[in-house]
């Protein structure tokens, strides 16, 4: 198995990351996850549009030019035979004393790595519960930043009490999950939280509002609250790794019916339309 490492792909054995970048004590840095269906990144320039905005977000020079970093991330998908699953993309500031503000003298330090994934096709068809969870984060959420502490522990909190995805709310306004986007369907409207400083404008998620939009489905960008998540004929999550997941309870209260309604399912076949033949 394989590294991206800087400029080059290595064997993974072969990448030396020291304690002293600052990626591992202050977490200082920004990452990406790209699907690849059928050898194929999903969307390639919407997120490299979104790392170069993240890195430019923590005032982070990216050490590579992009063309680069797609060379290596073909390179690296063919020695690792991965045809279907995901990219993990991260720069962080680079090596250098802990102080905090930035450094003179760091080089960004590029790393990334490919996993084989499969769509989660059970999940998809059946629907997930999801818990909700107070929002803690910074105010700067639209930075795909490594600062994933609190996502982690909402996502733990979902697990403990047997959920897949921790809904997050601001004083009761659901604002994302902790690594998707959460959208509702009220009278044949789509709802979800606007792109702004509190929510990571998912790729997915625009994705899917083009294709409601090509359905002639309506969609608001407004915020709706958890009761409006409650009493939602449908809801569901958006992202790389969920695609379009439907929400089948929250806090133990069935949405709609309880099962997957037709907005999501129309949602969905448009979505694996977009897909590569496999
Ligand atoms: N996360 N919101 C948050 C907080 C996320 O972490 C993610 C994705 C999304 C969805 O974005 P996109 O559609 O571009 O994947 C929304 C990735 C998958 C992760 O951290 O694993």
């Amino acid at each position: 198995m394989h590294m991206i490492y800087g400029n080059r792909v290595v064997r993974r054995e072969d990448v030396r990351i020291s304690p002293l970048d600052r990626g591992y004590y202050f977490g200082d840095g920004v990452y990406e996850v790209i699907r690849v269906y059928a050898g194929r990144l999903f969307e390639a320039d919407a997120h490299f549009r979104r790392l170069a905005r993240s890195a430019e977000g923590i005032g982070l020079k990216p050490p590579i030019a992009t063309n680069e970093l797609r060379g290596l991330i073909d390179r690296l998908l063919a020695l690792d035979g991965v045809t279907d699953g995901t990219v993990y993309l991260q720069m962080t500031r680079g090596v250098a004393p802990r102080t905090h503000a930035f450094p003179s003298a760091a080089e960004p330090v590029v790393v990334g790595w490919a996993d084989p994934y499969e769509r989660p096709v059970a999940a998809m068809e059946q629907g997930v519960r999801v818990v909700t969870v107070a929002d803690i984060r910074w105010l700067r959420c639209d930075l795909k930043t490594l600062n994933l502490l609190p996502n982690v522990l909402a996502r733990q909190q979902a697990v403990e009490r047997g959920a897949a995805e921790a809904v997050l709310h601001r004083d009761g306004v659901v604002t994302e999950a902790s690594a998707a986007n959460v959208m509702i369907v009220k009278n044949g409207i789509i709802r979800t939280h606007p792109a702004d400083h509190r929510i990571l404008r998912g790729v997915t998620r625009d994705v899917v509002l083009r294709l409601a939009c090509g359905l002639g489905i309506a969609a608001e960008e407004t915020p709706f609250t958890v009761d409006e998540l409650y009493a939602a004929d449908e809801a569901f999550l958006t992202g790389t790794t969920v695609e379009i997941m439907p929400i089948v309870e929250a806090d133990g209260r069935p949405i709609g019916d309880g099962r997957p309604g037709p907005v999501v399912r129309r949602l969905q076949r448009a979505f694996a339309e977009l897909l590569p033949e496999t």
